[in-house]
């Protein structure tokens, strides 16, 4: 198995990647100035960019992590979210920012928002690395977006096809043509 993919075009460099996260860790420090924070990673795919964003930030903050069922060996969601690891502690009265690598259709993020809202945080923002608002099938944005990307299949960064890719530094473009 590869473990770099020079194949697959750069869409954003490391060094791009690095300034709007701390773009975004310095708005979230601004934004919460003197409060305690929980950032409730996604699992898999935002691990990467939680543990940057979670370093651009000042304030005191905690990690907490779910994990759904995703996309599967395929570039196409199923449309199904199914919980596969739940938070390991309560949120009630805290400051909440659920954090992805991804806002797509929205279907993923809208029922984590439900789930989170049921255990009544003092508040609960989103923090999405990207954004594809022309596939979205849901109305949710996210308070805090990396980059706004149209409708293109990437990898890297933590980001993957079937589970590859993940390690890549770039944010890659994976095009229907790429091999599996
Ligand atoms: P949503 O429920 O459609 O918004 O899906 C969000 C999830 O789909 C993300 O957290 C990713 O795991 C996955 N996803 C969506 N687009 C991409 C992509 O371009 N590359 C890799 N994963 C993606």
């Amino acid at each position: 198995m590869p473990t770099a993919s020079p194949q697959l075009d750069v869409l954003y460099t490391r060094e791009q990647i690095a300034e709007r996260v701390a773009a975004m860790g310095a708005e979230i420090s601004r934004d919460y100035h003197g409060q305690h924070i929980i950032l409730v990673g996604v699992l898999k795919g935002a691990a990467i960019f939680l543990s940057d964003l979670a370093r651009a930030v000042v304030p005191d903050c905690t990690f907490d992590f779910v994990a759904v069922s995703s996309y599967g060996r395929g570039q196409r969601s199923s449309g199904a979210v199914k919980v596969i690891k739940d938070l390991d502690h309560s949120i009630e009265g805290r400051h909440v920012i659920l954090v992805e690598d991804i806002l797509d259709t929205g279907l993923t993020l809208t029922y984590l928002r439900n789930m989170l809202l049921h255990q009544k945080p003092a508040s609960l923002k989103i923090a999405a690395l990207l954004d594809k608002p022309a596939r979205r099938l849901q109305k949710i944005e996210a308070d805090y977006v990396g980059f706004t990307l149209p409708n293109l299949f990437v990898v890297g960064y933590g980001m993957d096809y079937a589970e590859r890719y993940r390690n890549l530094q770039e944010i890659r473009l994976m095009s229907p043509n790429d091999p599996e």
